[in-house]
C-alpha cells in the first residue's frame, strides 16, 4: 500500500512560487554539497558511456547541466512537469527541454541508454509509476540512477538531522524565499521517502535488477543506481 502524499497540482505549484530562487537555497540549504552530490552522481554514470540520456524531474537543469559538460557527445534531455522550472533550465543552458510528467513520459519504449532523476522522484504521486515509466522508456540493460534525500541511520545522526530538517531547515528557506511552507513539506517528503535497502527492493519491483544504495553526507543523501531488467 502506497502513502499517501502531496497532489501533483499542489507540488507543481509549490515548484512555480519558489522557482526563481530554486538554486540558490539549494546550494544555501546543502552548504555547497549539492555540488559534491552531482560530482559522484557524474563519476557514477562514466562507465555507462550513454549517448541518449533523460533527466526526469530536471528542475533548474542541475544534474543535466553536470552530465551534459563531462559527457559531449551524449544527448541529453531534461523533463518536467513545471513550466517554471523549466524556464530556469533553459536560463542555464540545456537546449532540449520537454514539460511532461515522469509517471507519464511522452517518449517510447526503450529510447534511453540511461535515465536519471535528482530530488525528483520523492515529490512524485506514486514513485512505483514513476520508477516504472523510466524502466520502460530505458533500453534493455539500459542504467537508472536516482539521487535523492534519505535519513542517517547513525543514532547519533538522525535526531540532530531531523532537528536541522524540521526546526532550522524550514526557518532558512522561509527567509530565502517567503515559501516555508515549500520547506516543511520537504522534511515531511525525506520522512516518507524510502532509503536503502527498501528504496532498493522498490527499484527493483519496478523492472530493474541490481539495484544499489551509495549512501553520502553521513547517509543524508543517498544515490540509487541499477540496470533496465
Ligand atoms: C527538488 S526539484 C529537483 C530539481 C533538479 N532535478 C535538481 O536536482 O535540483 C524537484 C523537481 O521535480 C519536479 N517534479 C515533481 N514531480 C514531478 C512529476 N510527477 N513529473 C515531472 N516533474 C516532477 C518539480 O517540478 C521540480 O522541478
Amino acid at each position: 500500500m502506497e502513502i499517501q502524499k502531496e497532489k501533483p497540482d499542489s507540488v507543481r505549484d509549490l515548484f512555480s512560487t519558489i522557482a526563481g530562487r530554486y538554486q540558490v537555497v539549494n546550494h544555501l540549504l546543502s552548504g555547497g554539497l549539492d555540488f559534491y552530490w552531482r560530482a559522484v552522481a557524474v563519476r557514477l554514470i562514466r562507465p555507462w558511456k550513454p549517448s541518449r540520456l533523460l533527466d526526469v524531474a530536471t528542475g533548474s537543469g542541475d544534474l543535466a547541466s553536470a552530465i551534459g559538460k563531462n559527457f559531449p557527445g551524449c544527448r541529453v534531455i531534461g523533463a518536467d512537469f513545471c513550466r517554471p522550472m523549466l524556464e530556469v533550465a533553459r536560463r542555464n543552458g540545456l537546449a532540449e527541454l520537454v514539460e511532461a510528467n515522469g509517471m507519464n513520459l511522452p517518449f517510447p519504449d526503450s529510447t534511453f541508454d540511461a535515465v536519471t532523476a535528482a530530488f525528483g522522484l520523492r515529490n512524485m504521486a506514486s514513485w512505483q509509476s514513476g520508477l516504472s515509466e523510466m524502466a520502460r522508456v530505458l533500453k534493455p540493460g539500459g542504467h537508472l540512477l536516482i539521487l535523492d534525500f534519505s535519513l542517517p541511520t547513525l543514532p547519533v545522526i538522525r535526531p540532530l538531522y531531523r532537528f536541522y530538517l524540521h526546526r532550522i531547515l524550514p526557518i532558512i528557506a522561509g527567509l530565502a524565499t517567503g515559501r516555508a511552507d515549500a520547506y516543511e513539506y520537504l522534511g515531511g517528503s525525506i520522512e516518507l521517502f524510502p532509503s536503502g535497502k527498501a528504496m532498493t527492493s522498490l527499484i527493483d519491483s519496478c523492472g530493474f535488477r541490481e539495484a544499489k544504495a551509495h549512501p553520502l553526507t553521513l547517509g543524508t543523501v543517498s544515490v540509487y543506481t541499477a540496470t533496465r531488467g
